[in-house]
């Protein structure tokens, strides 16, 4: 990003994002700083200027922004997805026009708010430019009426999907680079929980709309009315395998015990960034804590299965010597992480997903970062609290950790969640 680009978009972004504070903090910079800058500006860069502020502050995402989200329920997404035809993709596009326009401007509004240093960020200001973009696209789409408009409105939204993959990794690494100038942990925390849960949501509703249009059997869009959960967890499983064999030559084995032929509806999407994650913790503190010189074996990563009425449960238990008791804490903090720079993959990614490697096509045998951005739990919790469920760490310190996932069924009789 060139300076004079810099200083538009920081113009801008403080001018229309942050109040009155900010436009004379904005003011301030500009005249102390700048002066040369500002006696050289012509009026074409003035223009320039204009249409960039132009672009952050949009009156229609302030309008899209302040209407209701319309959030559905997992059965009700069932229900109507049933009858396999035309109408029935067509609706489905209909609701996903009016609706994703409203949930990609409320994160927008989220994008200004958050404290002037950490949105000026270029990799976060580089997030909060697709939204923006995505907004564009979505809410100047012609209205949905034909057939030949859906299919081209779920064109659009296929490549939306590709161009916004990478998004929690370079959230993770933007607020991994202004951690040091956060001073309120908790409005970051907010900001995070909702951007991340409200992606999961629109990715969650958009790969339903493509789904219903592939009609494969045993699901309706996203939902397998026959989920064998055995199945999910064992993809998981080998996918983690292949990223620590790369890694460090080693695997401890993942037995799988309990209800393991527990059959039942339910999304794999969000498992499918789950488990990963939490399996990769498992493994990376196995294979950490035991030396390569030990000539024992690895100890196995125990993964247990409960299904009820109510809610199915996943333990996954290791014996890589638990969480020391003053990291408890802060183990579910986002940007908290043991992996120092060198042992880090973090800096390897090249473009690599984190938290979507399992949804990616891959075909690199080293599949993906094992750890070092301190996003996955932090990120697995709030999924799980945004599926009704939860995510929680028992650690024996010494011997292991204890991960418990659990996550409602979609037709439990108790409230479930929606989408
Ligand atoms: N099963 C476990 N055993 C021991 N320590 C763990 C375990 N799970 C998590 N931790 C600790 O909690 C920290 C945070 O975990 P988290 O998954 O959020 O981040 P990370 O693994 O460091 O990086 P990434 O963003 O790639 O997941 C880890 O760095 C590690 O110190
Ligand atoms: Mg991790």
């Amino acid at each position: 990003m060139s300076p004079t680009m810099s200083v538009m978009r920081i113009a801008s972004f403080g001018a229309q994002g942050r109040g009155r504070l900010s436009l004379q903090r904005t003011t301030s910079f500009l005249s102390s700083n700048r002066v040369e800058y500002r006696a050289s500006t012509t009026t074409s860069e003035r223009e320039r200027a204009k249409s960039v502020a132009a672009f952050y502050n949009q009156p229609a995402v302030e309008a899209a922004a302040k209407k209701r989200t319309v959030r559905l329920t997992p059965s009700a997404i069932l229900y109507h997805g049933r009858t396999d035809d035309e109408a029935t993709t067509l609706k489905s596009a209909q609701y996903l026009q009016k609706e994703l326009p409203v949930r990609i401007a409320k994160r927008i509004i989220a994008f200004r708010d958050l404290p002037f240093i950490v949105g000026c960020n270029p990799i976060i200001l580089g997030v909060h430019e697709l939204y923006l973009r995505a907004f564009n696209i979505l809410n100047s789409f012609e209205t949905i009426k034909t057939r030949e408009d859906e299919v081209n409105y779920s064109r659009k939204l296929k490549e939306l999907l590709e161009d916004h993959q990478n998004v929690v990794t370079n959230l993770a690494a933007g607020f991994r680079e202004c951690r040091r100038h956060i001073q309120n942990e908790e409005l970051v925390v907010r900001f995070l929980d909702k951007t991340l849960t409200s992606r999961l949501g629109i990715r969650m509703l958009a790969q339903h709309h493509l789904s219903l249009r592939e009609s494969k059997p045993n699901y309706v869009g996203i939902i397998n009315v026959a989920m064998k959960l055995k199945e999910v967890i064992e993809r998981s499983c080998q996918f983690v395998s292949r990223v620590a064999e790369h890694k460090y030559g080693r695997v401890p084995q993942l037995k799988l015990s309990g209800h393991v032929n527990a059959v039942f509806p339910y999304i794999e999407l969000p498992l499918d960034y789950i488990l990963p994650e939490v399996l990769k913790n498992a493994v990376r503190a196995t294979v950490e804590s035991h030396s390569e010189f030990e000539m024992m074996r690895l100890p196995p990563i125990h993964i247990t299965i409960a299904s009820n009425e109510i809610d199915f449960i996943i333990r996954i238990s290791d014996r890589g010597g638990g969480i020391p008791h003053h990291l408890m804490d802060r183990a579910l903090e986002y940007n908290f992480t043991t992996a120092n720079e060198e042992n880090s993959d973090s800096t390897q990614l090249e473009g690599r997903v984190f938290s979507d490697m399992m949804e990616a096509v891959n075909p690199n045998p080293a599949g993906g970062p094992m750890h070092g951005f301190g996003f996955g739990l932090p990120t697995s919790r709030a999924y799980a609290e945004y599926m009704g469920g939860s995510l929680e760490i028992q650690a024996m310190q010494g011997i292991g950790t204890d991960v418990y996932l659990r996550l409602k069924h979609i037709n439990s009789p108790s409230a479930s969640f929606r989408i």
